[in-house]
């Protein structure tokens, strides 16, 4: 999959959907030199055209020949200050006080495989799944020693790319930017897809076309955030969800990052990700060195769909670990919108027996049950079971789930501490804090200092204490405060800077000693809601709460936006009560299961006030959810209409099973609109040759256009080849009523 050719220095990266070619030039230079559909050889068609440009100086080997500058020049991991203007990969202050340093090619190695990154959440392969190139770089002066990592895998279109960077001096020195990964693309033709949002409001696509100059999507919260994502994707102007060429950047880092394009005078772009280095600072003493977090590059010569397709196989395979990753995930009940706060041992049981009744296969007991925590202002920290609401402790509530066939989960925010507990007066250090300055709230809570070893394994015994000790099969674990003030007691003024990174690396150490001690627990990662949902906390934990809104008409956007990286199986979605407690909206019952059947399906009400029709109804949908729960968690995702397309009214999704022999396809739209167009769905990837049969029709209840009643469209027991579901569609039928929702299963005979 990686050849090197010593004559022309040209590394070429190939499988059989894409090719990434660099090219090492003068001996020194690491230059890129095309990304994009599969080459069967690299030959230079387009060399690159050197050309006089003012105010584009030389590197000294070079005054005489004006037409080099590293200004112009396309490169893999360029420098600042040494006559390239553009955005920096990385950038560091040596002990003199200047940050002008020389990287040149020294050599390079292949790999089998995919390399660990130490300490950090990254992609992995078996040796025949992927293969490495390490390409190591050295400072003209012997100050800096870095290694770009390109792992190309087999069968999909994704390079993973990181970078370590050595101090090889002899004298300390900060590194102030440490980017995962840099390139530049040949011309700015492209619109730029950003998922902006915030709590409640997650991951809305927004598409812009690329501007001239510096355009950025970055996190300064010290998590991933619910306000932007570390994702970016370019697409040419003619894109779209099936296709046109697309270029997604997903990082596999959970804490504050950038992802930059700058568009430059002569028109080319460059891409440059990683940790955000506003505030970062690292000081590394000689010997030391930093490794960046890893970044998912893909290339999709179809659209939209063709980059997610390639983003869920490399999150499904080779970023979700453990007994769970292609196992399909219980359905769940959690208590958090059924009880809030307000619950006790027969509160819980009464779920479970309802639960149990309805299909329901997991009870998690959310916020509340620790400390004396009655709200949320106190206790967290504290992780001792409150008996006066679970007289039995927790053994009890979970062993009497366990007794009624459910198994039993628990919430825990561990990387906090309120200030009204016995933590925070044991250890008032232990928050991080400006040492001279007020502390600043966020749900009267304090961010714990995570660089710290000690912290770490107060939480790592804490948690690992109450796993140990009651039957506890699954864990939500939340974060609901952003950082600030990241300044820690333990560290020296000059490695303050690395305080926002270290908090992250210490959740990492802290996930890997608690999952890895604990395989058989499913975990479930959340921060009020969807604010932490990126590849890095998937490596820890399969899914994750994709927002604290469970509104259906909300999550059609949440989940659409959230699916161009993430596979549905990571998804946490519930069916709650109406009106709804976010938004107060009354939407069908069908339609809050079939938006929730997206993901890892569960509810979040009080399911025990809901009467004998609602729960009929419930368990019908549970039983559908069953038999079709393989195709939607382990099949292929695809989306025919989002709230981001057309008006926006519509939005449809198509699940297929890996074997291709089931189809389900969801079909929602908000709004009733009268002198409406009539909507044809085509579905996408089945076997134009093959016949599909509809097995199932459930179709919207509302006043039926033309009399007949609304299953005068039903195609339900026909059978039709997959060329006319393909290019022909099915026709929805038209019913007047808001938030319609409809779902066809299709078996392949
Ligand atoms: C935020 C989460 O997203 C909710 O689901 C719930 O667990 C609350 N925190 C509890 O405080």
């Amino acid at each position: 999959m990686i050849q090197y050719d010593e004559k022309t220095g040209v590394f070429h990266l190939r499988n059989e959907q894409m090719s990434y070619v660099l090219q090492v030039v003068r001996g020194r230079y690491l230059m890129h030199r095309y990304w994009g559909r599969p080459l069967r050889a690299f030959r230079d068609s387009r060399p690159f055209q050197q050309i006089d440009r003012a105010f584009s100086p030389q590197p000294a080997a070079y005054e005489n020949e004006r037409t080099f500058s590293l200004d112009v020049l396309p490169q893999e991991y360029p420098s600042y200050g040494h006559t390239d203007y553009r955005i920096p990969a990385y950038e560091v202050r040596l002990k003199d006080g200047t940050t002008t340093t020389e990287l040149f090619y020294k050599s390079y190695e292949i790999q089998q495989g995919k390399p660990a990154l130490p300490g950090l959440p990254a992609s992995y392969a078996e040796d025949n799944e992927a293969e490495t190139l390490l390409i190591h770089l050295e400072d003209s002066k012997g100050k800096l020693a870095v290694c770009l990592s390109y792992t190309i895998f087999a069968g999909t279109n994704v390079i993973a790319r990181s970078t370590k960077i050595e101090n090889s001096g002899t004298e300390a020195l900060e590194l102030l930017n440490a980017a995962s990964f840099a390139l530049d693309l040949p011309d700015h033709d492209y619109d730029r897809i950003n998922l902006w949002g915030g709590h409640a409001s997650e991951r809305n696509m927004e598409r812009v076309p690329l501007m001239h100059g510096i355009e950025e999507s970055a996190s300064r919260r010290g998590a991933s955030s619910h306000q932007t994502s570390p994702f970016l994707a370019l697409l040419r102007r003619d894109a779209g969800e099936t296709q046109g060429d697309v270029y997604g950047f997903a990082l596999v880092w959970s804490g504050e990052f950038s992802l930059k394009t700058e568009v430059e005078q002569f028109g080319t772009t460059r891409v440059v990700g990683g940790i955000n280095p506003f505030e970062f600072r690292w000081h590394l003493e000689p010997g030391e060195s930093f490794q960046t977090p890893e970044a998912l590059l893909v290339y999709s010569p179809e659209g939209l769909n063709g980059m997610s397709q390639s983003f869920h196989e490399v999150v499904r395979h080779h970023i979700v670990r453990g007994k769970y990753r292609d196992v399909v995930r219980p359905i769940l009940v959690n208590n958090w919108e059924a009880t809030y706060f307000d619950f006790d041992d027969a509160k819980m049981d009464n779920l479970a027996a309802c639960a149990k009744d309805l299909g329901i296969e997991l009870l998690v007991l959310d916020d509340g049950w620790f400390g004396k925590r009655e709200d949320d202002n106190s206790s967290l920290g504290d992780w001792v079971v409150n008996t006066g609401k679970l007289k039995e402790g927790l053994q009890g509530v979970a062993e009497s789930a366990h007794k009624r066939g459910l198994k039993f989960g628990l919430w825990f925010e561990p990387e906090m501490v309120s200030v009204d507990s016995d933590l925070y007066r044991a250890h008032p250090d232990w928050g991080l804090k400006a040492p001279s300055y007020p502390v600043s709230f966020g749900r009267h809570q304090l961010v714990l200092d995570l660089s710290r070893a000690d912290v770490r394994d107060y939480i790592v015994d804490s948690v690992c204490k109450i796993l140990d000790t009651a039957p506890i099969d699954y864990v939500k674990w939340d974060f609901n405060r952003h950082l600030t003030d990241a300044f820690s007691a333990k560290l020296p003024p000059e490695r303050q800077g690395e305080v926002r990174t270290r908090f992250v690396l210490g959740l990492y150490d802290v996930l890997e000693r608690i999952t890895q001690s604990h395989p058989d627990v499913l975990f479930e990662s959340c921060s009020g809601g969807g604010g932490r949902f990126d590849a890095g906390m998937l490596y820890y934990m399969p899914q994750t709460w994709t927002s604290d809104d469970t509104d259906a008409i909300c999550r059609f956007s949440i989940q659409s936006g959230t699916s161009l990286v993430f596979p549905p199986i990571t998804m946490g979605a519930h069916v709650s009560v109406t009106p709804n407690h976010q938004v107060g909206r009354v939407t069908p019952m069908q339609t809050r299961a079939f938006a929730a059947m997206m993901g890892c399906y569960g509810y979040e009400m009080d399911i025990t006030r809901m009467s004998e029709e609602e729960k009929a109804e419930v368990r019908s949908h549970i039983a559908l959810y069953k038999k079709i729960r393989p195709t939607m968690q382990l099949g292929r995702f695809y989306r025919l209409l989002t709230p981001f397309s057309g008006t926006g009214n519509e939005t449809a999704w198509e699940f297929v099973s890996r074997d291709g022999q089931e189809i389900v396809l969801i079909y929602f739209k908000t709004l009733a609109t009268p002198a409406t167009e009539l909507r044809t769905l085509k579905l996408e990837q089945l076997d134009a040759a093959a016949e599909y049969e509809v097995t199932s029709y459930s179709p919207a209840r509302g006043l039926s256009h033309d009399g007949a009643g609304n299953r005068s469209l039903s195609l339900e027991g026909k059978s039709f080849y997959g060329d006319e579901l393909m290019y022909s569609g099915i026709e929805v039928p038209k019913i007047d009523t808001d938030f319609a929702a409809y779902m066809w299963v299709f078996e392949r005979k």
